[in-house]
């Protein structure tokens, strides 16, 4: 059974990241949606870096939670049968154990050189313009998608969704595209878990509300137990 699984900032809420659109809160007096796009670091890049260095520092203090490990323990059971694919810049489900992960907004703990074009994983701060260790320019950015910026791997996305057997979105707001069309491109039956009803929820054949780390590992029982 081909299963895609896509994941919003819902699954890692648990695990102490906030989501965008459910805190209201905002950051040094910005709204975080405002702070990923071009433009805001075309004018401000040292407030941009400082939001991403902010967001990437905190992955050290969170860790997966029940909704990640499971999704690992449904790679174990099916391998190259289950794709995630992920809205989320953490790396929590790799954390988890998860091997077949694609980020299609990219993610904290990637460096883009704007230079030479060279990718490094990265841990530090971006802020302080560190030069690239490939070409010496301080021109490093967050390896993030931003708002207006094309999502990575599309074509990897389409063809596995167009494949499966089953799509599961989980915890997504279903509001940003190209995601959100996700559940139109799928060919197999779709699930949605998600805290409450998603934008799209009625897109979906069949939709599941709670926190993410009791329906997740509820849900992979279920499947695993169909396997076996
Ligand atoms: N369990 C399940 N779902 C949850 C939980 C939880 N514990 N907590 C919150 N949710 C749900 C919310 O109800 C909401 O529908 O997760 C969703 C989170 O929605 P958003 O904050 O909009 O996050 P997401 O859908 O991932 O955003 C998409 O927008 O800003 C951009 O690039 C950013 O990748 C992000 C994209």
């Amino acid at each position: 059974m081909k299963v895609v699984v896509l994941t919003g900032a819902g699954i890692s809420a648990e695990s102490g990241l906030s989501t965008f659109r459910d805190s209201g809160g905002l950051w040094e007096g910005h709204d975080p949606m405002q702070v990923a796009t071009p433009e805001a670091y075309a004018d401000d890049p040292g407030l941009v870096q400082r939001f991403y260095d902010a967001r990437r520092a905190a992955l050290d203090t969170v860790e997966p939670n029940a909704a990640h490990h499971a999704l690992a323990r449904l790679e174990e059971a099916l391998g190259d049968d289950l794709l995630v694919v992920t809205q989320n810049v953490d790396d929590l489900h790799e954390r988890a154990g998860s091997r077949r992960v694609h980020h299609i907004h990219g993610r904290l703990r990637s460096a883009w050189c704007r230079a030479c074009g060279v990718r490094h994983e990265w841990d530090g701060p971006l802020a302080d313009t560190p030069p690239c260790p490939a070409c010496g320019a301080r021109a490093l950015r967050p390896d993030i998608v931003w708002f207006g910026e094309i999502p990575y791997g599309m074509d990897l996305v389409e063809q596995a969704l167009w494949e499966c057997d089953l799509f599961v979105s989980i915890g997504t707001s279903g509001l940003v595209y190209p995601a959100a069309a996700f559940v139109h491109w799928a060919r197999g039956a779709t699930l949605e878990l998600n805290l409450e009803p998603s934008a799209g929820a009625t897109d979906f054949a069949e939709s599941r509300q709670g926190p993410a780390s009791e329906l997740v590992p509820a849900w992979v029982d279920q499947v695993v137990g169909l396997l076996r």
